[in-house]
């Protein structure tokens, strides 16, 4: 049963600056259903990572706050694990013991047996039970984000926090690993909040589909609820109107939305300059989806 259990109300973050403050997000103000995956999508730099960080409890909010449960978030917690870009196993303990460390800091009571199993059922929900005993050093960019999926949700996590967490892997693993967090969160039913540079990604997996204004005063422009029926298929889904119709929204928010307002905020400087910055727009449509 679906109920509102995750609320960021009217969150906004100034960071100290030498020349002042900088106001990085604004008024900020988002309800998230339990079992609910949502994507944050937006230009480089909006603001995307500083609202899982405020969610995940690295960084407090200087206005407002988060509420997970009737529960104010004022610090990190176990129940909302974080997964990074750039996979953080400790490089000297095996892809086993990565994950049982999680297991030993959430799960004090269980027996050394129960740990075991444990460990062994999150290993086996991203398939990397074969290669329990390797060394992050010996295991490809791609496993290791596994493992670090597997360590968070050894964690129990009531939020799963990924900051763009398949944006250093190529397309071809990006696919599987989709597929498996696809899998996972119909297993799992986690609440998961994602952060994605890809619209193709954004759209296969999410319920909605959150999208930020540009910085400064970063702040949420339009949430699109994305209709498409589980389990998705990617191949099937590359003809379907109804994913192509959240693929061209999410398309125009982006690049003609909130391209719209820089260049009216730019148009006194040096046109020179707008022009380079279109041909650096860092959001990419994949083609992966195909
Ligand atoms: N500690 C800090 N001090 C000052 N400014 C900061 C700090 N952290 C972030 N910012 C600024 O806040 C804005 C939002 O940063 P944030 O990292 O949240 O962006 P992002 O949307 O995650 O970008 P990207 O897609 O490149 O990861 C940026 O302008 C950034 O320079
Ligand atoms: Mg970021």
């Amino acid at each position: 049963m679906n109920k509102s259990h995750l609320e960021l109300s009217q969150v906004g973050m100034d960071f100290p600056t030498p020349n002042g403050n900088f106001c990085a997000l604004e008024n900020v103000n988002l309800k998230i259903n339990e079992g609910e995956f949502i994507s944050l999508i937006g230009h480089s730099g909006c603001g995307k990572s500083t609202v899982l960080n405020v969610v995940a409890g690295l960084l407090k909010a200087t206005k407002g706050g988060v509420i997970l449960e009737n529960k104010e978030v004022d610090e990190p917690g176990p129940e909302r694990a974080v997964v990074f870009q750039n996979h953080s196993l400790l490089p000297w303990l095996t892809v086993y013991q990565n994950v049982e460390l999680a297991v030993k800091q959430t799960q004090k009571k269980t027996t050394k047996a129960q740990r075991q199993q444990w460990v062994m059922h999150n290993l086996e929900l991203v398939h990397m039970t074969h290669a329990k005993d390797k060394l992050p050093s010996e295991i490809s960019g791609g496993m290791k984000q596994r493992v670090g999926i597997a360590r968070a949700l050894a964690m129990q996590p009531k939020v799963l926090l990924m900051d763009e967490p398949f944006g250093a892997l190529d397309a071809l693993t990006r696919a599987h690993l989709q597929d498996s967090v696809m899998e996972i969160h119909a297993t799992l039913k986690n609440t998961v909040i994602m952060i994605t540079h890809d619209v193709d990604e954004a759209v296969l997996l999410s319920d909605r589909i959150v999208m930020m204004t540009n910085g400064p005063n970063a702040t949420i422009g339009e949430i699109l609820d994305v209709n498409l029926a589980r389990p998705r298929a990617r191949i099937a889904l590359a003809d379907d109107q109804a994913y192509n119709h959240c693929r061209h929204a999410v398309l125009q928010f982006l690049y003609e939305k909130q391209r719209k307002v820089e260049t009216v905020n730019q148009v006194n400087n040096k046109k020179s300059s707008i022009d380079q910055q279109a041909a650096e727009l860092p959001v990419k449509a994949s083609t992966d989806a195909a």
